[in-house]
């Protein structure tokens, strides 16, 4: 039987996810020395990990070249997609918020403000409920130097510990939505290799809740 495929996002949630893999009692000693490989077995080699940029492992997902992945809220609700969201995994947990500088009032003024974001669509969503039209422009990392350069009036970035915002004279103006790493299935793969999934799915919560205690 060929391994369960499952993408994780590089960085900050691989290393959670390892944790999670190890408390599951599966030997991670692949993914600790990867060095520049990018599939790698997990355990006894029924699940192989593949190791991808966020919005990547949704493509892989959709596409079934992957039948799991652990991606974080904020690139779910920003590409969206055809997959199953099955699981809260608890871990990679920040916000979703409008920042802006600390001495300005947002909202003041009616001129139509310009907003720097990595999340255009959840900028655009963000402020379409708020029946507010606004400019969005799409910056590729450190959204913060937008409003420093006087690119734009505020983000729509990720806050996690508060500090990059502290530091270049910030604040969060809004709080928008919650965000945590999620699990997310093929839709395929969940009927086609329903009984695997789901008895890596109850190892998983088995291990979250061991964790949670
Ligand atoms: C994220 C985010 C903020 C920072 C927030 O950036 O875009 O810049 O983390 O974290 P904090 O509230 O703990 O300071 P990331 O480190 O992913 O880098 P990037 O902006 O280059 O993508």
């Amino acid at each position: 039987m060929k391994p369960l495929r499952i993408a994780l996002t590089k960085g900050r949630l691989e290393k959670d996810t390892v944790g999670l893999f190890e408390l599951m009692g599966k030997d991670c000693e692949a993914l600790h020395n990867k060095g520049r490989r990018l599939i790698l077995p997990v355990g006894d080699g029924s699940v192989e990990a593949v190791l991808c940029k966020a919005a990547d492992v949704i493509t892989y997902v959709e596409h079934g070249v992957c039948d799991l992945g652990v991606v974080g809220r904020d690139t779910i609700l920003e590409y969206s997609g055809s997959f199953y969201e099955v699981m809260d995994l608890g871990f990679g947990r920040c916000r979703f918020a409008l920042a802006g500088p600390k001495d300005k009032d947002f909202y003041s003024g009616y001129r139509e403000k310009t907003i720097a974001t990595k999340y255009p669509n959840v900028a655009r969503a963000f402020f379409e409920s708020k029946a507010m039209d606004v400019n969005v422009i799409k910056i590729e990392g450190s959204v913060e130097l937008a409003p420093l350069l006087g690119l734009s009036d505020a983000i729509v970035d990720i806050v996690e510990t508060g500090s990059t915002l502290k530091e270049n004279g910030l604040r969060v103006i809004e709080e928008i939505t919650p965000i945590s790493a999620r699990l997310i299935v093929n839709t395929a793969s969940m009927k086609l290799r329903k009984e695997e999934i789901e008895a890596l799915l109850s190892q998983m919560e088995a291990a979250l809740s061991e964790k949670g205690r």
